[in-house]
């Protein structure tokens, strides 16, 4: 017989960190008997009261019922030894991330539980088929990879090694339900698919802070303003440490071969050798007074009114965006194809610089600033000049674009400005995982949402902006760099070219 999710009633968790003891706290709320073993005496224990501490907090909050409490505590059981796992159907290992003492826990595992008993581990960069390779019997062996903190993050990712039986993993998905979370499938792959994706938004953010094109503060006003990230990334890699951060993107590159997407950035590498970790060393991008980031303000923009403005018709839908806005500011728009000799020219490309905009569309690039238009404008609007444009033109730029009051933000010359740049990295990594087959659609757009607290699913949000666009930011940047990092994966370009969503998936014979 083979354990499937119905037939499993006794979880076992084998180590009682962070992880372990969130991990038996959502088993035990989920209903089952949940038996929770350190190697360090005293852990499970100490685990299961802080647990009691968690749940009675609840309790008093009424998001719990007392009865509901007793239920939760009654299935915890904290053991003293590995040997009381023997009853279990399913063990979940949450041990130090290192696979030798990994393999150590499931091979000891196999030793003592039944065969038809399913062993998951929750490592979160090592591979779960290493870790299976030499199990007597990999095929009960699969990924089980929590977020944290557990009881917070609905999130659970199932990881399908080589070897994996089809029932482990599905068993996983109902497991995972009935412990309240929100599973997703994923074949087993260097980052499973929330490190991989959330590679895009840190390290092409960090990419365009390494030539100079904006500041890590302005980068992260632009990601929460036009995209609505809850934070920027640069927040973000202070929160979580780049003594996480990098060496996680590191080890993401190295085990896709060098694959140029996620190649790490030279600036968080030298931040992390220096010791300028983030919030926990006080001094991050950000500096930290009372463990909370010391406010850096903007410039105000200059009153410099242009003698007239004219809005380039090459882009119709980002010249109508422009013109909404400056007609709702009372910025008078000047009419023509062609601009008047003294105009202030706006340009609203996508995926190109301003410089190329300005050469391909024959105007004056040193009357010349792109705006950013493929996001919304409604918070903080973004420009960048030529090298060409003069002072008194970008000025007059900063004047009109703010002229309702919004904040502007000025970077330099750059394909795709920061937002288009940034959107299209996390859209094209996602297209790629989904070429590779190794997740679905849907589960690629839900995974970040609920673990990285994305405003939308990538490929929805893809779809959002258009999978056209995605692609000409894309191609832009490739043309204009000549990096393989830009390439825009077959999954974009088939659908982008046929018109259809990024969701849509492969045609095959029912
Ligand atoms: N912390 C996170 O944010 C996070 C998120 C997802 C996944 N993970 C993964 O979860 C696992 C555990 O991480 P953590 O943060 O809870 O670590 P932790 O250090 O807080 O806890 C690990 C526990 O395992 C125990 N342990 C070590 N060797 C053992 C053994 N052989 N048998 C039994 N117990 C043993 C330790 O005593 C310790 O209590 C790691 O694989 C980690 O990569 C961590």
């Amino acid at each position: 017989m083979t354990t499937d999710a119905t037939t499993i009633r006794t979880v076992g968790v084998v180590g009682a960190g962070s992880m372990g003891r969130g991990i038996a706290q959502v088993a035990a709320t989920g209903g089952y008997r949940t038996i929770l073993f350190d190697a360090k005496p005293g852990v499970a224990e100490q685990a299961r009261d802080f647990i009691s501490g968690l749940l009675s907090r609840s309790v008093e909050k009424g998001r719990m019922t007392q009865a509901a409490f007793d239920s939760a505590m009654a299935h915890i059981e904290p053991a003293q030894t590995l040997e009381a796992m023997q009853p279990c159907d399913l063990v979940v290992e949450a041990v130090i991330e290192n696979l030798d003492v990994k393999r150590a826990v499931f091979s000891d595992l196999e030793a003592l539980v039944r065969e038809d008993c399913i062993l998951a581990s929750n490592t979160s960069s090592l591979s779960v088929t290493a870790i299976a390779a030499q199990a007597c019997r990999p095929e009960r062996i699969a990924g089980f990879h929590f977020f944290n903190p557990v009881p917070l993050m609905r999130l659970v990712e199932v990881i399908d090694g080589i070897r994996t039986a089809a029932h482990v993993g599905e068993s996983l998905m109902e497991v995972g339900r009935r412990m309240g979370r929100e599973p997703v499938r994923v074949k087993d792959a260097p980052g499973f698919l929330v490190n991989q994706i959330g590679r895009g938004y840190t390290i092409e953010s960090a990419h365009i802070v390494d030539e100079n094109i904006a500041s890590t503060h302005d980068i992260d006003r632009v990601m929460r303003d036009l995209v609505g990230f809850r934070m920027g990334p640069f927040e973000l890699m202070d929160l979580t440490g780049l003594d996480v951060t990098h060496p996680a993107t590191e080890l993401i590159h190295q085990q896709f071969f060098f694959e140029p997407r996620f190649r790490p950035s030279l600036m968080m590498a030298q931040r992390t050798a220096a010791g300028v970790l983030g919030r926990k060393t006080g001094t991050g991008f950000y500096a930290y007074a009372d463990d909370k980031p010391v406010a850096v303000s903007e410039p105000d923009a200059p009153v410099v009114k242009p003698a007239s403005v004219w809005i380039s018709p090459a882009e119709a839908e980002g010249r109508r965006a422009v013109v909404r806005l400056l007609e709702q500011a009372g910025v008078e728009i000047e009419g023509g194809d062609r601009p008047s000799e003294r105009a202030l020219c706006l340009v609203t490309p996508v995926g190109e610089d301003a410089t190329s905009a300005a050469l391909a569309q024959q105007l004056d690039p040193s009357r010349t600033v792109a705006v950013e238009t493929l996001f919304s404008m409604e918070k903080r609007r973004v420009i960048m000049p030529t090298p060409a444009t003069t002072p008194e033109m970008l000025a007059a730029a900063r004047w009109t674009l703010g002229a309702d009051g919004q904040p502007v933000t000025v970077i330099r010359d750059c394909p795709g400005f920061i937002a288009q740049r940034v959107v299209a990295m996390i859209v094209n990594i996602c297209c790629a995982i989904a070429q590779s087959g190794a997740a679905s659609p849907a589960d690629i757009d839900k995974a970040p949402k609920l673990a990285l607290n994305y405003p939308a699913g990538p490929l929805s949000l893809g779809d959002e902006v258009g999978a056209d666009k995605i692609y000409r930011i894309l191609k832009n940047a490739y043309d204009a760099y000549g990096d393989p990092r830009y390439r825009p994966s077959l999954w974009l370009l088939r659908r982008a070219k046929l018109g259809l969503s990024l969701k849509t998936p492969e045609t095959m014979p029912s």
